[in-house]
Parts: structure tokens; sequence; C-alpha cells
């Protein structure tokens, strides 16, 4: 991984001029601005080879905006991204977010999960209901009940690796070596679960079928909004 790293890292170099504006006059379509991009967040084809470079298409697009800018700001941590984000304006971070939304995107299969009865119930609760003796809201009370996120900026749980989700999570737990330095509503749930729930989530999640629609904007609970509002506070983008 760290060679493969590395000659990306060479690649991305020489190709970050192009994520950037190009001067009038120059053949300037986003498709082209985005190749670099493309090189890691291929299509389902490459998700399933390596699930370590997460799927970008067609996730919400103030999710994606807030992440971006996360990465150029040293929010959320991964040198390559970072290089590549530097010298980029918001304006020009929500374009780029606008076009991976709306990409369209074909789903891995899912993959069937091997957990107990026991596992699994605790898995369904935290879900769907959560657990109000530690102020765990269910996961669907932000991500929607069909779980495929929330416009404008709460992504969905449905399509994601195991490896991606159990990376998340570390990142989350472990306060601010790959995201969430600042406190928000998810490193703050993340912090409440324990180990063995998060291997069951991150196991669960990817068995179950992606179908449904992210939910409505404006369908947030507003006590929940107001957990989240470090996050929320720069959902400029709507689709
Ligand atoms: C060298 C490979 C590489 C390149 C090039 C790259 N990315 Fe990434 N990107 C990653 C990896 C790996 C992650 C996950 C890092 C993490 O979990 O913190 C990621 C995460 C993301 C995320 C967050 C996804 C999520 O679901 O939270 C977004 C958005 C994103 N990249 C957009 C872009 C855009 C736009 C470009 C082009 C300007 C780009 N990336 C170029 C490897 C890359
Ligand atoms: C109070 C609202 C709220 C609750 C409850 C919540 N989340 Fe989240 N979640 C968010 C927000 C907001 C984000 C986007 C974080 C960001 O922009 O950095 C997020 C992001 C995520 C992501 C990242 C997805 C990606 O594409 O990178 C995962 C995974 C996740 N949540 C899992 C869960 C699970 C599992 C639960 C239940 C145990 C849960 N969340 C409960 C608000 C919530």
């Amino acid at each position: 991984m760290k060679f493969f790293v590395s000659l990306l890292l060479t690649m991305i170099t020489g190709l970050a001029s192009a994520v950037e504006p190009a001067s009038p006059g120059i053949s300037d379509t986003l498709d082209e601005r985005v190749k670099p991009c493309i090189i890691c967040h291929r299509d389902a084809d490459r998700i399933d080879r390596d699930a370590y470079f997460p799927r970008i298409a067609g996730k919400p697009a103030g999710y994606l905006y807030n992440q971006l800018r996360n990465f150029r700001d040293g929010r959320r941590f991964y040198q390559p991204m970072a290089i590549l984000l530097e010298n980029l304006s918001d304006e020009y971070m929500r374009e780029i977010a606008e076009y991976f939304a709306s990409q369209p995107y074909t789903y891995p299969e899912p993959v069937a999960p091997a957990l107990s009865s026991t596992e699994t119930e605790s898995v369904e609760t935290l879900l769907y209901s959560g657990d109000p003796e530690r102020d765990l809201p269910a996961c669907s009370a932000c991500h929607g009940e069909a779980l495929m996120g929330m416009q404008p900026a709460i992504p969905g749980l449905l399509g994601l690796p195991h490896a991606y989700l159990a990376a998340q999570f570390g990142g989350w737990r472990n306060g601010g070596i790959m995201r969430g330095q600042i406190p928000d509503c998810m490193s703050e749930i993340a912090k409440k679960l324990a180990q063995e729930e998060v291997n069951a989530l991150a196991l669960w999640l990817p068995g179950l079928p992606v179908s449904g629609q992210p939910a409505e904007a404006g369908a947030l609970a507003p006590e929940l909004a107001q957990r989240c509002q470090t996050i929320l506070a720069g959902k400029e983008v709507s689709r």
C-alpha cells in the first residue's frame, strides 16, 4: 500500500494543476478537472478491489463539500488529498461536490455478515431505536429511516465497505487522528459506542441491500440538528 500511495502521489503532484480552474481559452470542463480524483475514486469496480478508497459518486453534495473543506483545512487527514485541495476555493470545491453528487453509481453486492443473534439484535436497536440511557439517538434519526442519508449533508450508511466503516469509526473514536478534530455529533456518538458494537455495525451495514432514497432536507429533528451544528453550519450546498 505504501508503494502504491507514493506512486499515486507522484502522479497527483503532476496532475494537481489540472484540478485548479484553467485560464480562459483552455478547454476547461469539470470532467477534465476531476481526472486526478478519479485515479482513486473510480467506480464500483475499484471499490470491490480495494475498499480503502471510498465511493464519492452519488453521496449528498453538502456532505462531500464539507469533507473537501475538512481535508483542505486539516480537520480530516489524508495527505494526497490535502495536496490536491490545498489551493482550491470554497466555491470551486462546491462545484466539485455537486459534480460527484450527481454522478451515477452501481453499488457493490451486499456481503452477508456472520453475527450472532444477540449481536444482530444489538445492532438493530442501535440503528432504529438508539439507547436513551447513553443519550444515543437512533442512527436512523439522522441517517434517515432507509439509512440512505438526509439531504444536504448527512451521508447514507448503505453500500459502504466494511474496511471503510471500521476505519471511520476508528478515526472518530481516536479523536482527531483521521477525522473529527473539532467535537461533532458523529465523533461524540462513536465514542459512546462499545468496540464490540462498532465491530458489529461495520459488519452488519455492508450486508444490507442498497434501496430507497435519502430523506429530504428539513427532516432532522431540531435537537439533533443542534447536536450536529458544527457540521451542518457549513451546509450552504443544496441539491
Ligand atoms: C491518492 C488517492 C486519492 C485521490 C487522488 C483523491 N482521493 Fe479522495 N479520498 C481518498 C481516500 C483514501 C479517502 C478516505 C480517507 C479517509 O477516510 O479519511 C478519500 C476521501 C474522500 C472524500 C470523503 C468521502 C466520504 O465518504 O467521507 C471525498 C469527498 C473525496 N475523497 C473527494 C476527492 C476529490 C474531489 C478528489 C480530487 C480533487 C480526490 N478525492 C482525490 C483517496 C484519494
Ligand atoms: C445526531 C445525528 C447523527 C446520528 C444519531 C448518527 N449520525 Fe452518523 N453522521 C452524522 C453526520 C452529520 C455525519 C457526517 C459527518 C461529517 O460530515 O463529518 C455522519 C456520518 C456518518 C458516517 C460516515 C459515512 C461516510 O460516507 O463516510 C458513518 C459511517 C456514520 N455516520 C454512521 C453512523 C451510525 C452507525 C450511527 C448509529 C450508531 C450514526 N451514524 C448516528 C449524524 C449522525
